[in-house]
């Protein structure tokens, strides 16, 4: 299977990376040196996520030199404003204790005033900034330009999003859309779409999340598949994701399972088009969609 891609400024982003998103404080630590130990070299991480410091002392007693991991960080939705990115970027940067990401993304295409939610967590949507998205990503590539970040993309744009941003003449165009993609929501219009663009997706939540990783596992064609192949359904499912040409991240604060989650193959075409079949033939069920939690009177995602 494909090791990794290259992404339009020529760097190589590695094909599976570990997932932090819910990996606590005290155990989040302990997973990216496993991971780091079995042979990953792309952490995905986020200023939302609350634990860039202990990744980033991670990763830092590791040893391996930084310039061998690819690091993706993402810019919260309070930090819209061109005038606010800066000072967040500067302080994943310096939680995690390096001085250029490999990749920022924007995490949301929704942009929230940042005062009301600094001072009380209150969501107050900047309706400009979230209809037009081209004031923050000029910002992000002048970071770009000033060394601070190597790659900039963004996180869960549907296709109108998307297009609504790279209609502007941009300098640098996204270089990945990270989405949630699994077996239960395994999107195939947009990756359709995405293949057509040459946009490289990344997939969140790529086993399930906590919600669905146990049903999604036990499925008698995943199990069939993994005793066919003698690997293990998480290993089936990751590879069947490579194979679809998208990045993986699949979290475990668990060493076998970080270890057992790096072994993929190349699936045979006939097992890959049973498990693409089996997806995409019943209703979506997408893990992620926090429209009503921040009081939207739309779907984020429709
Ligand atoms: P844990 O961190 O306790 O290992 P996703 O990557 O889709 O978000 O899924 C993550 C969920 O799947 C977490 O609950 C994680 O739990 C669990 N998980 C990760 N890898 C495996 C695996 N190889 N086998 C079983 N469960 C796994």
């Amino acid at each position: 299977p494909r090791p990794h891609y290259t992404l339009p400024s020529g760097d190589k982003i590695p094909s599976v990376a570990l997932g932090v998103w819910q990996a606590s404080k005290g155990e989040v630590g302990q997973a990216v040196k496993a991971a780091l130990a079995a042979g990953y070299r792309h952490i995905d991480d986020a200023w939302a996520y609350g634990n860039e410091k202990e990744v980033g002392d991670a990763i830092k007693e590791s040893g391996i030199p930084r310039e061998d991991i690819f690091i993706t960080s993402k810019l919260w939705n309070s930090f819209h404003a061109p005038e606010d990115i800066e000072a967040s970027l500067d302080e994943s940067l310096s939680r995690l204790q390096i001085s250029y990401l490999d990749l920022y993304l924007i995490h949301w295409p929704i942009a929230f005033k940042k005062e009301p939610y600094e001072k009380e967590r209150k969501i107050v949507v900047d309706v400009a900034l979230t209809e037009n998205p081209y004031p923050t990503w000029k910002k992000l590539e002048e970071l770009v330009d000033k060394g601070k970040i190597r790659n900039i993309g963004v996180s869960n744009f549907n296709v109108w999003r998307y297009e609504n941003l790279t209609s502007n003449p941009l300098k640098y165009r996204p270089a990945v859309n990270q989405v949630e993609l699994s077996f239960g929501n395994p999107q195939p219009e947009l990756l359709a779409w995405a293949k057509l663009k040459g946009v490289l997706l990344e997939a969140y939540s790529p086993l399930g999340s906590s919600r669905q990783v146990k049903e999604t596992l036990e499925l008698p064609i995943i199990k069939k598949v993994a005793k066919d192949l003698g690997l293990t359904p998480a290993q089936v499912i990751i590879s069947w994701h490579v194979q679809r040409g998208v990045v993986v991240l699949p979290k475990s604060v668990h060493e076998n399972r970080i270890q057992e989650n790096f072994k993929i193959v190349a699936l045979p075409q006939e097992q890959f088009n049973l498990i693409e079949r089996a997806a995409v033939s019943k209703p979506p069920q997408r893990v992620v969609n926090p429209s009503k939690g921040w009081g939207l009177d739309y779907d984020i995602f429709a």
